[in-house]
């Protein structure tokens, strides 16, 4: 599926195609709940090329890829970059650290579970010198055996990526009046604090500064039906964004979110209605061009660039300027 592609990204010409959702919810490792974002690989995930709604091929198409990843080109070169979130072909994730190894930056792919191992080495093999790591965010044993890691693989850091989140799926199901204690705190957990978390073990290798991206999503302002217990964690995601990046400003360390516009991914598949809030997006936003997590990531590699170096706190919209509608 991925052999049409160069080491470079630069020259390969690729198409995107929609079609089938490959996703499957998958049950919560540390107990019976399915995690938000997960995704078993059975056989109508990347598993199987004919199933997936992101595939690529020689010749023909919209050279998408090609054209973004040469707008890209070289942004990043010399830097390190851990991208955290990996699931699938179809993570958000996926698409930063392709986009990143192609502007020339060396990838620490992080990964949840051995069902992703083989995703994250790919993406390993795309720039020389880089690792994958697996760990989970809810323990702190496992975070701290990922920051040694990583000290003994990498001297210096420059960009951490966070695309992790996670609610119970019943949360994204009920009214929001019945979000439970437990379900709220899970959501915040995973989908918040373990963005604090992971910059409290990777800020020590930005010794030359460097950019923290994490993802949002326009439910954190604004009620989506459904969204519920994840819109709540988001807007504390932003306002983390905004306490870290004052925090860390004194290290130039920027801290951004990007809001990206509804993508299908495992974590997407888990909102109930989600089709709906997508068809919206495509009939409402100002622009009316195709979008992508290929879009998200081009931001994402400017975030991580020098490009952005006086931006920090902030929350970019890549969302095909949906966010600006009154309607
Ligand atoms: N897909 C969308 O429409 C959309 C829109 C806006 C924002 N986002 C955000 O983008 C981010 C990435 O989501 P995605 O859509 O790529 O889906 P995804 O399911 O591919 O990614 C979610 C990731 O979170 C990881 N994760 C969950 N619990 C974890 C844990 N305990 N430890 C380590 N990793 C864990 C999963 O393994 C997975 O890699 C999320 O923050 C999501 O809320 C998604």
């Amino acid at each position: 599926m991925h052999s049409a592609r160069t080491r470079d990204g630069y020259r390969t010409r690729v198409v995107l195609v929609q079609a089938g959702e490959p996703w499957r919810m998958q049950s919560h490792s540390g107990g019976k709940l399915p995690r938000w974002g997960k995704v078993a690989h059975s056989a109508k995930t990347g598993d199987s090329p004919g199933s997936g709604e992101v595939a690529r091929s020689a010749g023909g198409g919209r050279d998408i890829v090609s054209e973004q990843n040469g707008a890209a080109s070289g942004l990043l070169a010399g830097k390190t970059a851990v991208v955290m979130g990996v699931a699938n072909r179809w993570s958000i994730a996926y698409a930063i650290a392709e986009a990143m190894a192609a502007a020339g930056a060396k990838l620490a792919v992080t990964y949840l579970d051995d069902r992703t191992k083989r995703e994250a080495d790919e993406l390993a093999a795309l720039s020389p010198g880089s690792k994958s790591y697996k760990f989970d965010v809810e323990s702190d044993e496992q975070l701290d055996a990922f920051a040694e890691d990583l000290k003994q693989d990498f001297p210096k850091v420059d960009t951490l990526v966070h695309s992790i989140a996670f609610a119970p799926p019943d949360e994204l199901k009920n009214r929001f009046l019945e979000t439970t204690r437990e379900g709220f705190k899970i959501a915040q957990s995973i989908s918040v604090y373990s963005l604090i978390a992971s910059a409290q073990r990777v800020v020590p290798l930005m010794t030359d500064g460097g950019s923290i991206i994490t993802m949002t999503y326009l439910g954190a302002e604004r009620a989506f039906p459904r969204y519920n217990v994840m819109g709540v964690a988001k807007a504390a995601l932003e306002a983390t964004v905004r306490y870290l990046a004052y925090d860390l400003g004194e290290q130039q360390i920027r801290v951004n979110a990007i809001s990206a516009g509804p993508i299908k991914t495992a974590a997407a598949r888990g909102i109930s209605g989600f089709s709906d809030i997508q068809n919206l997006l495509v009939e409402r936003a100002p622009l009316k061009t195709t979008f992508s997590a290929k879009n998200v990531a081009q931001t994402a590699v400017f975030l991580a660039s020098d490009a952005s170096s006086a931006i920090t706190g902030e929350t970019l919209y890549v969302d095909n300027g949906y966010n600006i509608m009154g309607m």
